[in-house]
């Protein structure tokens, strides 16, 4: 009887059936395909099981009972740990048991695994370790529409490996319909890729499987918008307001925009009638932690509207229930790798018409919905149909290193689902070159070059890494590395706390700039602070940022021990005169990275002369400099913003980077 008295809270969550999915009634079929394809691409709508439940079933068809594993992986980390976490309720087994997760420095498997969910870059690195990718009797490539740079990348290596593991399933899964291409890709010599033949049925096959669909009415503005922020909370209000039931989701293109949108709800809300409906605003985007995440899975108090305001996350990666309103800003943070200037950054581009489309159906999964599109409907009939693949606007220099580490030495003739522009690749190996990790034959050094591929942080950080003992700092350059592995803000600001934000951060800071700001606050909170969430609490930063920073410094040092680089921890207590020391030691990593101030304070890069600001976070916002190196760029309103942002002198570069320097005269 008391049972009944525990309240709402205690009541486990239902879920819907997973026979109720339309992917059930393929169960059979598909599980025929597996077995008699080498390779089975799924095409089916976002929300019809494809990722819940075909390693599922594949488990319990005993596709692991020789102790081999089944992988899926996914493009972002946020979709790896969501649907981990989703699939081990399902499973009905603690996450990191039978069914885990595994993303760059956060391991949640253990022996017992069998389905593991994983980013496409992870499983890329362990084929650094185990190249045939033994452990794994099915790979499940996720989301292969997205066209990510690692699932490209993936996708040849898979092939590869096929020809020596038969046995290997591959099951590459797409929300839309570019099956063929994949198909043809798989059972095509590189050769004669070009021609249409040879699209046998025996390597593989296509199903698809058709989700329900309700309509979607699509609305769009009769004028642009200048602001997309404030246009989509307007909407939100309206929707609100005349409107039946349902929630609301929002696409906007990143963690600033989603912050701010999220807040202005919260105050404005408070200004609706008391007897009306309440609305609950949550955020959705990579940096938040796995916790934050779950909030917009959670149903909403009674009378309430939920509204999620999220990056592309929602587009296809993460399902949502009880979604009837889209509204989408109609734009995305995509990467664009400038060869020219050698900058990279992530820029709000205009959706493709498959991405709006992607979008809009989010609203149809349960009933008919509505989909305010805040552009015009010309503007809409601009936008490309689909999206440039990754690999052709990015900085290749991480995958051509990975690649080189594979035994891949040709990397042009690598088998690409589409080859990167030939430009890419001459810039992304001039800088390896010049940082030392390939030779004049452009064949990887040894122990420089394979150690940077090993290391899992990006080329330019881990030629930091591996110098710093040279220069008698690498306990600090750990440390410094871990903070800018954290890919968040490790300050907390609360409402209206913005000036004791500001105070909190004064008090770490290094005149020399953000590396050793960052060093100086980790410092601090292992030593006084005594890894204590209080002390964070006190000098607001985010307590779970710094314990994963112990973390991923942790990780980083065994990396180096196995190399036999011993890290000596007994200097730890002051930086002391090392501060030199460190920022020669980032020069030689980061010089490609490096710009002069201006005089009207911004910054000019010094290979393409491209203008560049300092990122209000940074402690070079609105502070003097001349020289600096930076660790991150930015796009946003147009503007450039660089981000951990150190001093240097000159002279350094000419001492650690003449070669590079000296290329472009
Ligand atoms: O991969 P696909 O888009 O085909 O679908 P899925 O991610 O396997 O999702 C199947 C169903 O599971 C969705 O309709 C959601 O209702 C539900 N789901 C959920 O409620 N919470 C999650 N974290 C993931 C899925
Ligand atoms: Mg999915």
């Amino acid at each position: 009887m008391a049972d009944f008295e525990l309240g709402s809270n205690f009541i486990p969550t239902l879920h819907k059936p997973s026979a109720l999915l339309p992917i059930a009634k393929h169960h059979d079929s598909l599980l025929y395909l597996i077995e008699k394809n080498p390779v089975t691409i799924v095409v089916g709508q976002t929300g019809s099981g494809k990722t819940t439940q075909i390693p599922q079933f594949l488990e319990h068809a005993g596709w692991c009972s020789d102790g081999k594993i089944i992988g899926v992986t996914q493009p972002r980390r946020v979709a790896a740990t969501t649907v981990a976490v989703r699939v081990a309720e399902e499973y009905g087994c603690e996450l990191g048991k039978e069914v885990g997760y595994s993303i760059r420095f956060e391991d949640v498997t253990s022996a017992a695994t069998r389905i593991k969910f994983l980013t496409d870059g992870l499983l890329i690195r362990e084929a650094l370790v185990d190249p045939l990718l033994s452990r794994y009797a099915v790979i499940m490539v996720d989301e292969a529409h997205e066209r990510s740079i690692s699932t490209d990348i993936l996708l040849g290596l898979l092939k590869k490996i096929r020809k020596r593991r038969p046995e290997l399933r591959i099951i590459i899964s797409s929300a839309t319909l570019q099956a063929e291409d994949y198909l043809r890709f798989f059972s095509q010599q590189p050769e004669n890729r070009e021609s249409r033949e040879g699209v046998t049925g025996s390597i593989g096959s296509i199903i698809s499987l058709e989700g329900r669909m309700y309509p979607v009415d699509v609305l769009y503005l009769e004028a642009p918008t200048e602001d997309y922020v404030e246009k989509a909370i307007s909407t939100v209000f309206d929707i609100h307001t005349h409107e039946a039931e349902g929630d609301v989701l929002v696409f906007l293109t990143g963690r600033e925009e989603i912050d701010k949108a999220v807040q202005v709800v919260a105050e404005r809300s408070a200004q609706l009638p008391p007897a009306s409906q309440a609305i609950l605003a949550l955020p959705l985007y990579a940096g938040l932690s796995t916790e934050q995440q779950m909030f917009v899975f959670d149903n909403p108090p009674e009378n309430t509207r939920k509204v999620i305001f999220s990056t592309n996350i929602a587009e296809a990666s993460v399902t949502i229930d009880g979604i009837v309103y889209v509204v989408d800003s109609g734009f995305v943070k995509l990467r664009a790798f400038d060869p020219q200037t050698g900058i990279e950054a992530l820029t709000a581009t205009p959706v493709s018409k498959a991405a709006a489309s992607q979008r809009a159906g989010r609203a149809g999964r349960t009933k008919p919905g509505k989909c305010f599109r805040l552009y015009t409907e010309r503007n809409f009939q601009t936008l490309p149909d689909a999206n440039i693949p990754e690999i052709q606007r990015s900085n290749l220099a991480p995958f051509v290193l990975q690649l080189k580490a594979l035994g891949i030495d040709n990397v042009v003739r690598f088998d690409y689902l589409t080859p990167p522009p030939a430009e890419l690749m001459i810039k992304a190996t001039e800088l390896l070159f010049s940082l030392g990790a390939l030779d004049e034959y452009a064949k990887l050094t040894k122990p420089l070059g394979t150690r940077m591929a090993e290391l899992a942080v990006e080329p330019m950080m881990a030629k930091t890494l591996l110098t710093a003992s040279s220069f008698g700092c690498l306990s600090e350059v750990l440390t410094i590395a871990a903070m800018t592995s954290l890919g968040g803000s490790i300050w907390v600001q609360r409402e209206g706390e913005k000036k004791q934000v500001e105070s909190a951060r004064r008090k770490f800071a290094a005149e020399e700039g953000d590396h050793l700001t960052l060093l100086n606050v980790y410092q601090t909170f292992v030593t006084k602070g005594k890894k204590e969430s209080r002390f964070c609490h006190e000098n607001h930063l985010n307590f779970k940022a710094m314990t994963r920073a112990i973390s991923i410094r942790a990780q980083l040092k065994r990396y180096l021990e196995r190399f036999g680089i011993s890290v000596d921890e007994s200097l730890r207590t002051s930086v002391g005169n090392r501060g030199e020391q460190i920022r020669r030691c980032l020069t030689t990593g980061y010089f490609a990275h490096a710009a002069r101030m201006q005089p009207d304070g911004s910054f000019r890069n010094v290979e393409g002369g491209m203008t560049l600001y300092a990122h209000p976070s940074s402690l070079m916002f609105n502070r003097k400099a001349d020289w600096v190196v930076f660790h991150e760029v930015m796009e946003t309103g147009g503007k450039i913003f660089i981000r951990d942002i150190t001093k240097i002198e000159k002279g350094w570069l000419v001492e650690y980077a003449s070669g590079y320097y000296q290329l472009k005269q």
